[in-house]
């Protein structure tokens, strides 16, 4: 049992997605961490063919198998859990699939050697992502001695652009697999997916492009989106976690003034000399007074465009959970960090 409630009991497989760069890989690693925290197994999981996992737990290449890549720091009085990890390509996974199905070891290693596979990745991309949908939906209830092998799976998803298509793999199926084995594992493996089981995280940062997918993948998710045919909904929306935010210097008004030109460059200039500083002219003419108040000004501009991000994000109910900027670089103590952050607010 936890200690505490989260706002994610009861969820076993977490989908995180958001716009490519904005953090996906690491915050599903440090969500990872904080759920092991209470102790436990947890797995992460990735299904891109990136290897960004190892990457960040500076490990070799995963390999098609879980493998152990971080304890989780302990919450007072209790030791911490266990991370796992496991890179899944549709290949291994479609392989697995048919050794599990039909004991078809050796028709696997045929398939593979006859380019079936080929076919099955390249040209079927629904089915494509119905085998990694399908690995994380067995690994999520897979259980060992009556009981769940892992406490919760973390999946580093595919960006929102294409996460509609990834998640809504009944749909992608039917197309090529009318019945038959195929579209029973698609129909069991949609209903982990849209089940109150699985919950699809959002990964942003406060900029206009991000929140934009954003705002549309939820809009897709939760069948709402206007440009034609969406998954048509029942995913049960996660949280939104505004990541590398930094951490606000200036007030309301401060802000204000200085987009505003309101600051007087005389003050500053005091302020300098106050400092120790002399108010010296730079090479183009300008004195440090005012070229610190023109940067003065964008910043504020900035901070200001970042207070609109987050209000558009607002308008949006659900949990949202704020990262900061890890300045020195992304390591271990940096995912420590982002996972305590996590915890803190009450998502793990
Ligand atoms: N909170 C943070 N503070 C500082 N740097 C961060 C933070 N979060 C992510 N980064 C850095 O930003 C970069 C992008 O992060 P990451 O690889 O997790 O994004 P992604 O969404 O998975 O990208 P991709 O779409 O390429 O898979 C990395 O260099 C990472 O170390
Ligand atoms: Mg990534």
């Amino acid at each position: 049992m936890r200690a505490r409630d989260t706002d994610w009991e009861g969820v076993r497989l977490h989908v995180i997605t958001g716009k490519g760069g904005t953090g996906k890989t690491t915050v599903a690693a440090a969500l990872a961490l904080a759920l092991a925290s209470a102790g436990g197994k947890v797995l992460l999981m990735e299904v891109e063919g990136r290897q960004g996992i190892a990457q960040l737990f500076d490990t070799p290449p995963l390999p098609y198998r879980e493998r152990k890549v971080a304890v989780a720091p302990g919450t007072p009085g209790r030791a911490g859990g266990d991370v796992y990890a496991l890179a899944a390509d549709p290949e291994s996974a479609l392989i697995e699939y048919l050794e599990m199905m039909y004991s078809l070891r050796h028709a696997g290693r045929t398939l593979t050697r006859l380019g079936v596979v080929d076919f099955a990745t390249t040209i079927a991309p629904g089915l494509r992502d119905v085998l990694l949908t399908g690995k994380a939906a067995t690994v999520a209830r897979r259980k060992v001695g009556g009981r769940y092998q892992y406490d919760a799976v973390v999946m580093d998803a595919p960006p929102t652009g294409r996460i509609g298509r990834f998640l809504n793999v009944a749909t992608e199926v039917s197309g090529l697999a009318k019945m038959g084995p195929i579209r029973g594992h698609a129909d069991s493996v949609q209903h982990v997916i849209r089940s109150p089981q699985t919950a699809v995280h959002f990964v942003t940062m406060l900029e206009e492009m991000p929140v934009q997918e954003t705002l549309d993948g939820i809009a897709e998710l939760t069948g709402l989106s206007e440009d034609g045919p969406g998954p048509g909904g029942g995913f049960q929306l996660g949280g939104i976690v505004i990541n590398m935010v930094r951490p606000a210097e200036l007030t309301g008004k401060q802000l204000a003034d200085a987009v505003a030109g309101r600051l007087d460059r005389h003050d500053i200039a005091l302020g300098l000399k106050a400092a120790g500083i002399e108010d010296s002219v730079g090479p183009s003419g300008a004195g440090l007074a005012a070229s610190l108040l023109s940067e003065l000004a964008d910043h504020a501009r900035e901070v200001l465009g970042q207070h609109e991000q987050r209000q558009r994000l607002a308008a949006v109910s659900l949990p949202r959970y704020e990262l900061p900027m890890i300045a020195d670089g992304m390591d271990l103590a940096g995912l420590y960090r982002l996972a305590a952050a996590l915890q803190d607010q009450g998502a793990a």
